[in-house]
């Protein structure tokens, strides 16, 4: 039985580390519904044909959105794949006992000293709206990620950085749904309002080279605007 745990995406620097050292302690691999890599489609993907697959929602408390998007994502997994794998979904992780009995374990803890200053709370800086010439937006929702959005989302950084591209001339903003899934993987320019549909790594390298370093917006593939 190879055990997946799927989790979505998780905002704070090190969270998905976190779950990938969970993953790493039960034997398990890690893979996310969005937002991060590898998706559960590339999970899915690595496996052997003959594997048994048991799929562990990871998030306390349960997350409907979770549980019924890895649904729909196996579903289209299997629709686009001709695999034999056999996969199954755990209970939920908050109806394990052994989930009381942990948090009765941290209680009962030595309590570790809080330490930190509120100064940062409040830094001038986080005033300062970012002087970006161009805002992109990389849409690593669910259905996106299925299609490839992480690996469209790495090409698009890396020519990005290698032509010294940074936050104050192209400001790069990975977001949720923004609705068009079935032209997806999305990448939006602003403020050209250019949406460019089906992405994969050669479009987000030639959206970088042409678009975002030399302002011309990538010719052959029409894009849409909104409206
Ligand atoms: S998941 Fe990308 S537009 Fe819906």
């Amino acid at each position: 039985m190879n055990v997946l745990l799927v989790s979505r995406s998780v905002t704070h620097h090190g969270g998905h580390d976190a779950i990938h050292r969970l993953a790493a302690a039960v034997g398990a691999t890690a893979c996310f519904l969005d937002g991060a890599e590898p998706s559960l489609h590339a999970a899915l993907d690595a496996q052997p044909d003959d594997a048994d697959i048991l799929l562990v929602a990871v998030h306390v408390p349960p997350d409907r959105y979770l549980d019924t998007w890895i649904r729909r994502a196996v579903a289209h997994w299997q629709q686009t794949r001709d695999r034999p794998l056999r996969i199954a979904l755990a209970p939920p992780l908050a109806a394990q006992p052994a989930l009381a009995q942990a948090v009765t374990e941290a209680i009962a803890g030595p309590p570790v000293p809080l330490t930190g200053t509120p100064g940062p709370f409040r830094s001038p800086a986080w005033s300062d709206i970012p002087k970006h010439r161009r805002q992109v937006l990389v849409c690593r929702g669910p259905r996106c990620t299925a299609y490839g959005a992480n690996e469209v989302a790495a090409a698009l950084g890396c020519r990005l950085r290698e032509h010294g591209l940074g936050d104050d001339d192209v400001l790069v903003t990975e977001t949720g749904c923004l609705f068009p899934c079935n032209l997806g993987p999305l990448i939006v320019v602003h403020p050209d309002d250019i949406w460019y549909e089906h992405a994969d790594p050669a479009l987000a390298t030639r959206i970088a080279d042409e678009h975002l370093r030399d302002g011309v917006p990538v010719g052959d593939r029409p894009p849409r605007q909104s409206g």
